[in-house]
């Protein structure tokens, strides 16, 4: 939440400030869009330049492209999901010091803000906004100038670092003073801050997507780390002044041009028919010809895999979906428990964690906050924690024992679509692994489920190009719809979750997703004619008996009026006696469906969401990265 960006390295006072803040805010906008602002600095100024505009980036553009802003050495960029203090131009980052000298951007909640706005107020400090950021701009001034005073120069980095120690919560935070034109700090804690190193140029972001467009070289900032970059040097410190100097670095595996819409209308288009390459770029590298999975990236040594005996997922929304389709393969592969919780009920039921457990964490930005504290719960109770991840340089990797990523390449929609895919692919592998270690499954069965994943994205291709009919006649035929019904039975269950959020969090549709097996018990009650229900069927082939109950399940909305929508295995006669609508997908084995099944729900709410006229990369309310509790 929130997207922030910062940039030193100028000598001369020139445009390249502003020009880095609004690319990198441009890249940053799926994490929030309540507002955007920016702050530059350069000698000779007697306060900040700050601009800031309510609503979309394009708004402060335009604003900046009416009334240019000057030449700087420094600037900061800041792009709002509001937490505190509802969207508007006052409200909106950056925020000043009294004096005007200092400007801040902030992503986070500042927990201790009211009691430190009191104290200000009451020593005369007056207060625009209803932030919490801008009583930290009030209290850095405050702390800057005292500084002044103590040492007769000034320090930002130093005062930075005395408020961090002051504030309670959760924050980054970025400042610029005009006194010291040529550096930008930043400060980090339980939110994210990564350093892009450039040639005679610096950066500072909430991931690299904010300077990829400039360098691919980047550094992360572990917690409670501050930070000082100027156009040829980068320091890093804890927030008592200590110098850290083991800072990974990192090269981004992707470019600049992965995170544009390159000739797509929406980036969730871009990134549905971006499905297969997620699928296939995560599995490239982690097995060899004979069938032998190698994640040695994982540092855990097979001796510990061994010995764990329970495996817990912790992860929210689509991630949490992508982890009960991997609940059924693991355990049946494995034969060992795996738990599904949602990353913010876990860490409150005292959940029953041993070194034998293995926690995975999944998550695509590897920022969500509910996720990052169960993780550092389950480390705290002793458990190893490894993290299904598609952000480089992103906290929850970092503060976990291993990390596998998923290779999507950068997910810019706010609704989650390829990575869902590439997590289950992840997980599988994992599960994979497992069996290899613990000898649960030989390896020709460990080599033909790996053949049918390889087969995969030639599949998942085959519903990009063959149903796009059914699903945009499906879209128009529901376009007024108040609700929908998804059902999915086995791992049809949680891709009929995924089906529904996607419904709900694009075209703002009540919509429910469940097991077809509850439906007598309870949903049935709701549909009347017209009621549109989707359902997944399982293969005839195989798990026969599934199949038959879930088309029983159709039968039984059928007779009450529903309009069925289907989705299928190509041919099966008893999905197309029932069905209003059907979506063919091609043979695969039941536990590989998912991959396929979700494809042309992802498909059918992007369509239904562009029908109704609505923007599918930044729904209403939503922002990408979901940084606070
Ligand atoms: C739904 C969606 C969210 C995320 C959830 C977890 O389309 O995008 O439900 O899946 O917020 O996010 P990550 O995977 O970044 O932890």
């Amino acid at each position: 939440m929130c997207g922030i960006v910062g940039f030193a390295g100028n000598k001369t006072a020139c445009g390249k400030p502003l020009e880095v803040c609004m690319q990198g805010l441009k890249r940053l906008e799926y994490r929030g869009y309540d507002s955007a602002g920016v702050a530059l600095a350069a000698a000779g100024m007697d306060t900040v330049a700050v601009r800031k505009k309510s609503g979309r980036l394009a708004n402060l553009a335009a604003d900046i492209e009416r009334s240019p802003m000057p030449d700087a050495t420094v600037g900061i960029g800041h792009t709002r999901w509001a937490t505190n203090g509802e969207p508007s131009d006052v409200n909106a980052h950056p925020h000043t010091s009294q004096d005007g000298k200092i400007a801040i951007i902030h992503n986070g909640i500042i927990e201790n803000a009211e009691t430190l706005r009191l104290d200000l107020q009451t020593e005369g400090y007056t207060f625009l906004s209803a932030t919490d950021t801008e009583v930290a701009a009030k209290l850095l001034g405050k702390i800057a100038n005292t500084i002044i005073e103590e040492t007769g120069k000034p320090d930002l980095f130093e005062a930075l670092r005395r408020m961090a120690r002051m504030l309670t919560g959760a924050f980054t935070i970025l400042a610029v003073d005009v006194r010291q034109p040529d550096i930008v700090v930043g400060a980090r804690h339980d939110s994210p801050l990564v350093v892009g190193l450039g040639d005679g140029e610096n950066f500072l972001g909430s991931d690299v997507a904010a300077f990829v467009a400039y360098t691919k070289e980047a550094m992360e900032l572990d917690q409670d780390q501050a930070v000082c970059i100027s156009g040829d040097t980068v320091t890093v410190t804890d927030f008592d002044g200590n110098p850290v100097t083991d800072s990974k670095r990192f090269t981004v595996d992707w470019d600049a041009s992965a995170s544009e819409k390159g000739g797509w209308d929406s980036f969730m288009d871009k990134e549905i028919h971006e499905e297969p390459a997620a699928v296939h770029n995560t599995l490239l590298g982690r097995f060899n010809e004979d069938g032998e999975i190698k994640l040695d990236e994982l540092h855990i040594d097979p001796e510990v895999f061994k010995q764990i005996d329970k495996i817990i997922v912790v992860a929210c929304g689509t991630a949490s979906y992508a982890g009960m389709v991997a609940k059924y393969a693991i355990e049946h592969w494995v034969r060992i428990p795996v738990e599904v919780e949602l990353a913010h009920e876990f860490r409150y039921r005292d959940p029953i964690l041993t070194p034998r457990t293995l926690v995975v964490a999944i998550s695509q930005s590897g920022e969500t906050m509910d996720t990052l504290m169960a993780v550092r719960h389950a480390r705290e109770q002793g458990s190893r924690v490894l993290a299904i991840c598609n952000t480089q340089g992103s906290t929850i990797p970092r503060e976990s024992d291993a990390v596998l990523y998923t290779h999507a390449g950068p997910e810019i929609a706010v609704a989650s679509t390829k990575a869902f895919v590439a997590q289950i692919v992840a997980a599988y592998l994992l599960g994979l692994y497992f069996a290899q270690v613990k000898n649960t499954l030989y390896r020709d069965e460990i080599h033909q489920i790996l053949d049918q994943l390889k087969a995969m994205p030639e599949k998942i291709q085959w519903v990009l190009d063959n149903d796009v009919e059914p699903i945009e006649e499906a879209a128009k035929k529901l376009l007024d719809a108040k609700s929908f019904l998804f059902l999915g039975r086995h791992v049809g269950y949680p891709v009929a979750m995924e089906g529904a959020l996607k419904l709900k969090e694009i075209a703002y549709t009540f919509t429910e997703g469940f097991a077809a097996g509850e439906l007598k018990h309870g949903p049935i009650a709701l549909v009347e004619p017209g009621e549109p229900v989707v359902i997944i069927v399982p293969s005839s082939r195989g798990r026969n008996v599934l199949h038959n109950k879930v088309i029983s399940a159709i039968e039984e909305v059928k007779a009450r009026g529903a309009f069925t929508v289907v989705v299928a295995e190509v041919g099966d006669p008893d999905a197309e006696k029932y069905a209003d609508v059907v979506f063919w997908r091609p043979e695969c084995a039941t536990l590989l469906s998912p991959l396929v099944d979700v494809v042309p729900l992802h498909l059918f709410a992007f369509d239904l969401a562009k029908l109704k006229g609505y923007d599918v990369d930044k729904p209403r309310n939503l922002a990408k990265s979901v940084t606070v509790e």
